[in-house]
């Protein structure tokens, strides 16, 4: 909740901006660092959540790593004091001049998503003369029950090797000579609420750990990417860690010199953050009243692309309340965050706080109508 005097002093400042809660964002953190550190875990942020400098900045200091798409975010996370030795390497669609760089800088781990891939690494490695740490990205083929835009291990997904590749792939990695097998790795989707789809993971795993261990793999880091959901009706509540940490815990089998890591992305910063905008107009439509605010798509593009419904609060009325779709001004019918919501009676210059949108809010953000990027605004500078 925000607090009357946060209300006071946001309601001055220019519209829209994120606003980034310090404290919730400091209380998550340490609630993964503790859990972790009881279960022996490596955490590996997923930057692609949210890759604001001072966001980043305050997450390395937890003495967490960082899980990467790209080598500018390598590089952000490097420039935020993350070590290059906790630093892995994700993504279906990896360029070689990033391969190059990532290589250079001498980071954690590639994680890989294709026997094409892997070659490819192999390759760029040998004329570096150097030696390419890698995990294979696999596809164990489970259902994460969420938005299927954020569904990634599926039969028919992008991302990961296939089961049925495994055998070729331990093959050709016998001959390339400038790779190093460190572990296996899985990211099964995102905004993951049923903890079940999480133990299923875990059984798929301990089958695969049985068909390296019958190969004599030397695996060191079995890695399960990030997905755990957050309560996007219930902004105050924090993520399940506890529930995950124990249910992994409980039914993950790990063989000697092993070591879990874990790549946790919306729900380190997703309650953090909030979207806060001003409404510009009130207008009637058929059969609803639309509440056009200063914030759009462009800021936030979670509700059109994935209808996602993050909570949305007037935080200057107190009036009777009423319907109202909230909309943004961006020339796109898509560009709505809700419809058809009850708000205080709401009228031209209110504040509208949208929650929970820590996660994939301003790393999503674009210039769509030559729109400026949204500001951010931290807790201790107001
Ligand atoms: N690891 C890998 C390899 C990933 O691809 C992702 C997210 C994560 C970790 C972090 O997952 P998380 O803990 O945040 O669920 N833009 C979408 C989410 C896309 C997730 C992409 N991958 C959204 O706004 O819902």
């Amino acid at each position: 909740m925000l607090s009357k005097k946060t209300i006071e002093k946001l309601r001055d400042l220019q519209t829209p901006f994120y606003f980034y809660d310090l404290d919730v964002l400091g209380s998550t953190c340490e609630t993964v660092r503790q859990g972790a550190e009881k279960s022996g875990y490596s955490v590996h942020y997923a930057v692609k959540a949210n890759a604001n400098p001072r966001i980043l900045n305050i997450i390395s200091s937890y003495g967490f790593g960082a899980d990467c798409v790209t080598y500018n975010e390598i590089e952000s996370a490097i420039k935020a004091g993350f070590s290059t030795s906790k630093i892995v390497f994700a993504g279906v669609g990896k360029t070689d001049k990033d391969i190059e760089a990532a290589l250079r800088s001498g980071i954690l781990c590639f994680n890989c998503e294709s026997i094409e891939e892997i070659e490819v690494i192999d390759s760029i490695a040998a004329r570096m003369c150097n030696i390419a740490p890698i995990a294979l990205r696999i596809n164990p083929y489970i259902e994460a029950h969420t938005h299927k835009y954020i569904t990634t291990a599926m039969p028919e997904s992008k991302f990961g090797i296939n089961t049925w590749e495994l055998e070729e792939v331990t093959d050709r990695l016998s001959s390339l000579k400038h790779l190093s097998l460190k572990g296996i790795h899985f990211h099964i989707g995102s905004q993951i609420t049923k903890m079940s789809v999480f133990r299923s993971l875990c059984t798929r795993i301990n089958e695969l750990q049985d068909w390296f261990a019958a190969r004599n793999a030397n695996l060191e880091i079995i890695n399960l990417g990030g997905g755990l959901g957050i309560d996007y009706t219930n902004p105050e509540k924090a993520p399940r860690f506890e529930d995950y940490f124990s249910l992994v815990n409980e039914f993950i089998n790990l063989r000697p010199g092993q070591t879990i890591h874990i790549e946790p992305g919306r729900s380190l910063v997703g309650q953090c953050g909030t979207l806060i905008s001003k409404v510009l107009f009130i207008k009637k439509g058929k059969n609803t009243t639309f509440a056009i605010i200063d914030a759009g798509m462009t800021d936030l593009i979670r509700p059109a692309l994935y209808q996602a419904r993050h909570k949305i609060e007037n935080l200057t009325s107190k009036g009777s309340i009423n319907h109202y779709d909230v909309v943004g001004p961006v020339c796109e019918s898509a560009d709505s965050f809700a419809k058809y919501i009850e708000l205080p009676e709401t009228k031209r210059g209110d504040i509208i706080a949208i929650r929970s949108a820590g996660a994939y809010g301003e790393s999503m953000a674009s210039r769509y109508n030559l729109r400026d990027l949204p500001r951010a605004v931290f807790s201790d500078e107001i």
